[in-house]
């Protein structure tokens, strides 16, 4: 046959275009994309009918924390590459961005990264690469930028808070200045650290420990101070920096007067800023401790209002669902590893920071129909793309240029909304902070690199551990430093 797949009557939406296409894909690549009706008479191995739904690039995920050792509380992240990536491939995800985290007692990056590849190697059912979480800016691990960069990585995140990985200001203004150098994009973990350990400390001394005192700890304004001061140490060294995960309209608003300023500023929000409020957090018993992130839920449904509207004005570049689970109750010892012998009751402070996601960002964030389709393209997959070097090979359905990494959405009236349940997912974690909700969307077909991988109505998950494989990255696409070269440092 002329082609392998072709999918027709489908919406084919992007980030710039959306219409009535027919796409044909000849091995791994999208070969066409004409208007509806002209591949009638090409002949295909499998054709696929979308039936009027919208066909669009495949999610990419830009922040997924797998395998990843105790860092944010007790206990080590629940998903492996195997069941992480699983996860993602029946939520329509076909390119992940996971973090190789080096810890403060670590020299190099070179080793983690090494490690980090081993993790992965034949395990993923899609596409990766890595972000460096840099725990320790060494003279060595700085020396080592130009190498990662050789090696297909572009981007670092660093943290201004957790104890076993916040940086000061002058390791931050360290690692800025020579990811400048290395056209490394840095993602920044924007809390003051030093807020939240006081709050802690002031929530002991009154013995509040319940789950919903997480949020009392991680109050909006040690979110706001760190985002400014993160824009402003960006902005003094000339080197583009994205704000991860950010949860607070204040922050936002100061990301956006960056912005309008000119300045390489880039942000990202997370589902959970969208959906959840303080009131999770605040449930009987140790429920609440399913909703405990960083930053945490926000306080009303007025702030997610405002952080919907902050992806509509482009102030977020990227909505990604900084997938980071761990188990309720240990499937070893049975019990919840932040119930120690000194807090029988359990501590918000040993709660670890983070929930699951990967598998239900696109779905959530396309069912509430909140979203331009085009915008919801461009923030859940086309940025990440061009953000972190992928782009057009990730991200896009050009011709001879993209993978051919596709979901086909159900058109309106083919699919009964159902409520979320933690059993109809695919990861290793035994519960999902999004219990109940109704789904009105999900992916019918996804393709990766060619291939049918997921397919709801039919087997569900089709695609093999191992077919995903690791994809280096250049440069960011996005705007740069604004004068780049014409100074080293500002004397
Ligand atoms: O609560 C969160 N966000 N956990 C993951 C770690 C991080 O800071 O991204
Ligand atoms: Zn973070
Ligand atoms: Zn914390
Ligand atoms: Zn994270």
């Amino acid at each position: 046959a002329e082609y392998d797949v072709i999918i027709v009557n489908g919406v084919v939406v992007t980030d710039t275009e959306l219409g009535e296409y027919d796409v044909a894909i000849k091995g791994e690549k999208i070969i066409k994309v004409v208007p509806r009706g002209q591949l009638k008479d090409a002949s295909a191995t499998r054709t696929i009918d979308a039936e009027g739904g919208y066909v669009m690039p495949g999610g990419v995920d830009a922040h997924v924390h797998l395998q990843e050792p105790p860092l944010f509380g007790m206990g080590s992240t629940a998903d492996t590459y195997e069941t992480g990536s699983r996860s993602a491939v029946c939520g329509g995800t076909t390119t992940m961005v996971t973090f190789a985290p080096q810890k403060k007692s670590e020299d190099t990056l070179l080793d983690t990264l090494k490690a980090t590849h081993e993790k992965a190697k034949d395990n993923c059912y899609i596409d990766y690469s890595f972000h460096l979480l840099v725990g320790n800016p060494s003279e060595r691990a700085l020396s080592e930028f130009k190498t990662l960069r050789d090696e297909g990585i572009s981007s670092l995140k660093i943290y201004m808070t957790y104890e076993a990985l916040q940086l000061n200001d002058s390791q931050i203004l360290d690692v800025l200045l020579e990811a400048r150098r290395n056209q490394i994009t840095t993602m920044v973990h924007a809390e003051n650290g030093q807020v939240i350990d006081w709050m802690t400390a002031q929530l002991e001394k009154r013995k509040l420990f319940a789950p919903k005192y997480h949020g009392t700890s991680h109050p909006p304004m040690a979110e706001i101070e760190a985002t400014y001061r993160a824009i402003s140490l960006s902005e003094f060294i000339d080197s583009p920096i994205l704000i991860v995960h950010v949860s607070t309209p204040a922050a936002a608003k100061h990301i956006k007067e960056a912005q309008d300023r000119g300045i390489p500023i880039y942000a990202e929000t997370c589902p959970q800023y969208l959906f959840l409020t303080k009131k999770d957090l605040d449930q009987p018993g140790f429920e609440g401790a399913k909703c405990v992130c960083s930053p945490p839920p926000r306080e009303s449904e007025a702030d997610c209002d405002v952080i919907w509207d902050g992806i509509a004005n482009g102030t977020f570049t990227i909505l990604s669902s900084d997938h980071c689970p761990f188990r309720f109750d240990d499937n070893v010892t049975g019990k919840k590893t932040c119930i120690t012998d000194e807090y029988p009751q359990g501590h918000f402070k040993y709660i670890p920071n983070g929930i699951a996601g990967i598998e239900t960002r696109l779905s959530l964030a396309l069912g509430a129909d909140r979203l331009d389709v085009k915008k919801f393209v461009e923030v859940t997959s086309a940025n990440p793309a061009k953000l972190y070097g992928l782009w057009p090979k990730k991200g896009a359905l050009i011709e001879g240029e993209s993978d051919a990494d596709i979901n086909i959405w159900y058109p309106p009236g083919k699919m009964q909304d159902f409520a979320l349940t933690n059993d109809l997912l695919h990861h290793d974690v035994d519960y999902t902070a999004f219990e109940g909700r109704t789904m009105k969307q999900w992916p019918r077909y996804t393709l990766l690199r060619g291939k049918v991988v997921w397919d709801k109505d039919g087997k569900g998950l089709l695609g093999e551990k191992g077919y995903g494989r690791f994809v280096k990255r250049g440069p960011s696409m996005l705007a740069g430093p604004r004068y780049a070269g014409e100074w080293e440092i500002p004397l």
